[in-house]
This record gives structure tokens, C-alpha cells and sequence, in this order.
């Protein structure tokens, strides 16, 4: 298992200590405080599509009983204390003071103008029958214009949109939307939930380096500054916690990192992990957990929601495929594994095929080989509905990051790394491998709940039930 770096460089050059892994499991008795979750938990979410619109119409049909959290940890999830004999097992949301679902609010940007009852209705993810029941509450949910440049998602252009002489003075009339939601809608925190489209791939650039650069940058209406990046900078700036649903590079730059720090405010990221890459990340551990060879694993989509048409363009793709290919290597680890894994043919593609809509279908082919080098083959179809896949991680992510702003020991780490099971591509401290199994992911997880609480960590060792 990696180790957390001992020491990082922050992007402004000051080194700043990092906790240890080990250092944390031998702290596993501390008790580290938490704030309780007072008061309303504002959601604010650029890009009202498909994902952000089965998020909140699912949030207030379960608020209304219409339905139940189905996919959401924070919900539904369970958290083993102490010894297997012990019986203890709590729900998670019973077990640490997470924000209830009553305190959810909402807002968001768009660059087009449809409330979320008609964002909903176009995205065509919900039954009209469902949505009918919501009406009232989504179509109060307007969205706010847009910070958007076509040329960073070159397959859409919309009327809602911002306007200002400099990047800076986008940046600023973002801040005020923040400013006035807190106001207007009585939050004591707030949450800022990517859910836009894929930008076009970037490159960490200069401009990326320290919140001087980047400001000089926004000044200078720098193009290596995409849209996701300046409300990352906004919701910084004023203390609110950032997490990326989408492969953009956003907050996984050194500058949002140092703010992200400064302000006690968490970021993670990126790009959520449901369908095919869910699959993988359980079915690649398993291959190498039985020293299974990988020759070749062959990815194909096709999805017709308004994500597969962004897709659909070259630049945004690459952004995607970067996202999508990094997780073989660092779960299979072909410089320890030559003979298994250091020769696999790995490819993904995403084709757009407007009549699937929102349920898109995956399918892997997966060349493996046995004993004796003998070949054999595995093919997955997931038929999957990308936004009910997504609308849960959205949940349990703003209920997470709500909690570690108001936790003492999370809230001044930047990074939140236990929160990688919900990710494709999960950001880590400068230096570090991320860690792409789902179920090493869930681990760290609920060990870093086990820890915050004073409990202690489960290893599996199990001697003691032998004694
Ligand atoms: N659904 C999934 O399973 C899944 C998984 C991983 C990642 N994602 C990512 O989540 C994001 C949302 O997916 P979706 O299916 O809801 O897409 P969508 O196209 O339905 O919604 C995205 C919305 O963002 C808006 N938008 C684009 N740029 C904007 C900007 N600068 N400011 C404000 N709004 C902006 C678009 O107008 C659109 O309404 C995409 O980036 C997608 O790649 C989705």
C-alpha cells in the first residue's frame, strides 16, 4: 500500500507537513472534532444537465417518499465497529453528523436557461410521471449564467452566458453569485459540485503554479484558464469546498491546492467513476489478486445524451480518455508484474448514438491468460443508466465534503483523498500514485470515518477470534 509523502511543496514554495499514513492508524484511538451539521447546506452546481438534474429531482423525491437513496453510501451504507463478534454496524449517516437531506438547497449555472424541471425533462434520464410530482420544487431551481468559451467545449453554445473584460472579472461576478445564494437561501455552508460538460485537454501549465500566476493569469485572460477552473478559483476564494465530477483538470492544479488550504476549504476530484470504469476497478484487482495475465482490454460506449455529443469532439475526449486509461497501470503495476501486465493493449472509446439517450451501453473484451500462458476471454455488456449511476456519488460527495470542511482534521488538508472511491481518476498529494481499486478505495474510506471517530481501524488481521 503507498505512503503518504512525510513532507509536500505546496504550490508557493512552503513545505508543509503531511500526515502519515501510518501516523494516522496509530492514532486510530484520537478522536478528531466535528462540528455539527447546523443550519442549511447550500448545493451549488455549474452545469445543470443530465447529472445534476437526477441528482436534485432524486434528493427531493426521497424527501417527498417517493423513492429511496438507492446507490448512496451515505445513506443506505453501513460501517463496521470493532470486533466481528461485537455486532456493531451502524449506518453511516448515523454514525458521523452528515447533513440530513432536509437541509439540502440548491443552485446552479447554465449556459442555457431552463429551470430544472425542464433541464430535467430534456435530459429524458426520469419518467415524465416522476417529474410531474417535482414540478413545483425543480422549476424553482433556475440556473444562473453561465462563465462558458466554446472553445474549451467546442460541441455546445448557449445564451446564458457572462460577460467581462477579463477571466478576473468573471471570476468576481461568480464570487457574488456565491455571496448572494448565501444570502438569499439562509445556508451556513455551501458546496460547489462540478457536473458541467468535459473541457477540452489541458496540461498543467505556468499559470497553473501558485494563486499569484493564476491571478496574473486571470488578468491577463490567459488561454490555459478554462471556465471549470475560474469557478474552482470563485468557491475557493470563498472558503467552499470543490469536488469534480468531470476529467477537467480544474482543482487538480497546485494552484487550487495552496487555496484549497489557505481557506479550509477540501477539494476532490476527478471525473466520477460508474459504469465501465466501476467494472474495471473490480475486475482488474481481481485479475492481479489471482495473478491472472491481462493481454488486452478493449472499451467501447455508446451513449446519446447531450455528455456523448460533447464527447463526441476530439479535444473532450482526450480529456475523457486520459481519465478513462490511467487505471489499468496503477492497479495492475507492470514494472512488479513484467510477465502478467507489461505488454496490455488497452483502448477506450466513446461513440455518440443519439437514440441510447442516457442509457448508454458498455462493452469490454478482455483477453486474459492462465497457467501456462492459455488464453481466455471475459466480455462485459453493462446496460447502465449513466445519471442514476451518478446521482448518488453527487449525494454522498457534498455530504462528504460538508463534513470534512467541518471536520478539525480534514478540513486544512486540501486533498481529500478517502474520498477516490467515487472517482475515475482520483487526486492525491504531489508525488503519490492514486489508488484505483474499489475496494481498497471503500476501505480507506470507512477507516478514515473509523478514524475520525476514535475507532479503531480494521485490518482483517482476525488472529484474535483464534486466541
Ligand atoms: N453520468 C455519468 O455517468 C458521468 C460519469 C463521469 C463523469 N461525468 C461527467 O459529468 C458531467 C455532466 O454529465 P451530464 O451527463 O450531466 O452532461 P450534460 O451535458 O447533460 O450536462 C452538462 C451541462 O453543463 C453545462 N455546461 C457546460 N459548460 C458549462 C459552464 N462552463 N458553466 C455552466 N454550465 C456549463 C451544459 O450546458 C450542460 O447543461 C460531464 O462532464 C460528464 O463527462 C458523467
Amino acid at each position: 500500500m503507498a505512503t503518504r509523502q512525510k513532507s509536500g511543496k505546496t504550490a508557493s514554495g512552503t513545505s508543509r507537513v503531511v500526515k502519515s499514513e501510518g501516523k494516522l492508524q496509530g492514532n486510530a484511538r484520537h478522536k478528531s472534532t466535528m462540528d455539527p451539521a447546523k443550519g442549511k447546506l447550500g448545493v451549488m452546481i455549474p452545469g445543470m444537465g443530465a447529472v445534476a438534474t437526477t441528482f436534485v429531482a432524486g434528493v427531493e423525491a426521497i424527501r417527498k417518499g417517493l423513492a429511496k437513496p438507492i446507490g448512496s453510501l451515505t445513506q443506505m451504507g453501513t460501517v463496521r465497529l470493532g470486533k466481528r463478534t461485537e455486532g456493531r454496524s451502524p449506518k453511516i449517516k448515523e454514525f458521523v453528523p452528515l447533513a440530513t437531506l432536509d437541509d439540502l438547497v440548491f443552485t446552479g449555472w447554465d449556459i442555457f436557461e431552463d429551470n430544472m424541471y425542464e433541464a430535467a425533462s430534456n435530459a429524458g434520464v426520469l419518467d415524465h410521471r416522476l417529474l410531474e410530482q417535482l414540478k413545483p420544487f425543480l422549476s424553482s431551481v433556475k440556473p444562473r449564467a453561465a462563465v462558458f468559451d466554446h472553445n474549451y467545449v467546442k460541441k455546445i453554445d448557449g445564451p446564458n452566458v457572462k460577460k467581462g473584460k477579463t477571466k478576473m472579472d468573471l471570476a468576481e461576478q461568480l464570487r457574488q453569485d456565491i455571496r448572494d445564494f448565501r444570502k438569499t437561501s439562509g445556508a451556513s455552508r455551501l458546496i460547489t459540485m462540478w457536473c458541467g460538460s468535459t473541457e477540452s485537454y489541458i496540461e498543467p501549465a505556468a499559470a497553473h503554479q501558485s494563486v499569484k500566476s493564476f491571478e496574473k493569469a486571470l488578468r491577463e485572460n490567459d488561454e490555459m484558464i478554462a471556465p471549470s477552473m475560474i469557478y474552482a478559483y470563485a468557491s475557493l476564494m470563498e472558503g467552499v469546498p470543490f469536488a469534480n465530477g468531470a476529467p477537467n483538470l480544474t482543482v487538480d492544479l497546485p494552484v487550487m491546492l495552496e487555496l484549497s488550504r489557505q481557506n479550509d476549504a477540501p477539494i476532490c476530484g476527478k471525473d466520477f467513476k460508474t459504469g465501465q470504469t466501476l467494472m474495471k476497478t473490480v475486475l482488474a484487482p481481481a485479475f492481479k489478486a489471482r495473478l491472472l495475465g491481462l493481454s488486452g482490454w478493449y472499451s467501447t460506449n455508446i451513449l446519446g445524451n447531450r455528455d456523448g455529443e460533447v464527447l463526441d469532439d476530439p479535444g473532450s475526449f482526450k480529456t475523457k480518455e486520459e481519465s478513462k486509461l490511467g487505471v489499468l497501470e496503477h492497479i495492475l503495476q507492470p514494472g512488479l508484474y513484467p510477465e502478467l501486465y507489461g505488454n496490455i493493449f488497452h483502448k477506450v472509446r466513446i461513440n455518440y448514438y443519439p437514440p441510447r439517450g442516457d442509457n448508454k451501453e458498455g462493452w469490454d473484451n478482455i483477453d486474459i491468460f492462465g497457467w501456462l500462458g492459455y488464453p481466455m476471454q471475459i466480455k462485459v455488456d453493462f446496460l447502465c443508466r449513466d445519471s442514476i449511476l451518478a446521482a448518488p456519488i453527487v449525494l454522498d460527495l457534498v455530504l462528504f465534503l460538508d463534513l470534512a470542511q467541518r471536520c478539525s482534521e480534514l478540513r486544512g488538508l486540501g486533498i481529500q483523498e478517502w474520498l477516490s472511491f467515487y472517482f475515475k481518476s482520483p487526486m492525491t498529494a504531489p508525488g503519490l500514485y492514486p489508488e484505483h481499486d474499489l475496494f481498497i478505495q471503500l476501505m480507506k474510506l470507512k477507516n478514515t470515518l473509523r478514524h475520525l471517530k476514535g475507532e479503531e481501524l480494521i485490518t482483517h488481521l482476525g488472529l484474535e477470534y483464534y486466541d
